[in-house]
């Protein structure tokens, strides 16, 4: 039995769909917040548990006959230690083989301020003595594409990442290195530095946009504050559009830079181009 948390999320469902390529649905459990909104994924076949990371009692009851827990990083900032200190807790319980957590891109040494939620869960992991693997994962090229209506708009894709070298990956290379590593054997405390095969500056991915768009727009270069006040103009959080702003700025200081290539290595093929995630994105 595989389960997947925060399998309702965009990775959680790519995940689950190359699971279903490898192996029956009966061996998947979907564990999600509300599975009245995951009709989704209980038409697949597996099945679906509630599952809410506030919620201990809930994380014990899906667990149940778990061998193997991918524990997907919430999406709440603030509350991610503690709430995946909690998945950790109810893994233990369910003594799962191995769990695996999906980090951030060398969280031990990343400048990005959210950077400290998953160092403090991989610290809670270690110290857990369960089995455990740690996929720590770079920028999402989706990141970037879900901007490109905007800038297209304005004739302007703004950030504050400089020159800084991006190596992201589309999130389905990220779900597929997840897959692998819940179908096969792991060694504990394996910890992999997953990132696209292929580094781009946002200049140059703005100049592709505009390359295949055939629209004239182009990268603007805005301090860390002019940054975090334009993303809290378009209608971002306050709290959400600094950790933006902070992370770009990240992105200047090569936060989202490796050349290891452990993610093609892990799946087996070159990540998607940031090329062809644009293509995509443009075809809408
Ligand atoms: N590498 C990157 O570039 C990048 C970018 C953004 C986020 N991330 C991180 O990677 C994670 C997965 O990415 P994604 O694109 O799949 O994000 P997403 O689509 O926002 O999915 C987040 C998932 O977390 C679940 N969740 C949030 N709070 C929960 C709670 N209290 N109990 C149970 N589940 C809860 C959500 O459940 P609901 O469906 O019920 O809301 C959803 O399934 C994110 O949550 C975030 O930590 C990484």
């Amino acid at each position: 039995m595989i389960v997947v948390t925060g399998a309702s999320g965009q990775l959680g469902k790519l995940v689950i769909q190359f699971l279903l390529e490898k192996i029956p649905a009966s061996g998947i459990i979907a564990a999600v917040r509300n599975p009245e909104k995951s009709k989704d994924l209980a038409e697949l076949g597996v099945q679906v548990r509630q599952a809410d990371y506030n919620d201990p009692a809930s994380l014990t009851t899906a667990f149940k006959g778990a061998e193997k827990i991918l524990l997907i990083s919430s999406n709440e900032i603030g509350q991610r230690a503690a709430q995946h200190s909690a998945v950790i807790a109810a893994a233990k319980q369910a003594e799962v083989k191995v769990i695996a957590y999906t980090s951030v891109l060398k969280a031990d040494t990343s400048p990005l301020a959210l950077a400290g939620e998953h160092l403090e869960t991989e610290q809670a992991l270690k110290a857990s003595g369960l089995p455990f693997v740690i996929l720590r994962n770079g920028w999402y090229t989706e990141n970037y594409t879900a901007s490109i209506p905007a800038a297209l708009a304005h004739n302007a894709f703004i950030g504050s990442a400089g020159d800084g070298k991006i190596a992201s990956a589309a999130r389905k290379d990220y779900a597929a290195a997840a897959a692998t590593v819940l179908l096969n054997p792991v060694i504990s405390g394996t910890i992999y530095e997953l990132a696209g095969d292929e580094t781009y500056t946002l200049a140059e991915f703005v100049n592709e946009v505009a390359k295949q768009s055939g629209k004239a727009v182009s990268y603007v270069n805005l301090s860390q504050d002019e940054f975090a006040a334009a993303l809290e103009g378009a209608g971002l959080p306050k709290p959400f559009a600094a950790l933006l702003a902070d992370s770009d700025v990240g992105v200047s200081k090569g936060a989202l830079f490796d050349d290891s290539h452990q993610l093609s290595k892990l799946i087996g093929h070159s990540t998607q181009s940031y090329s062809d995630s644009i293509k995509i994105a443009l075809q809408g």
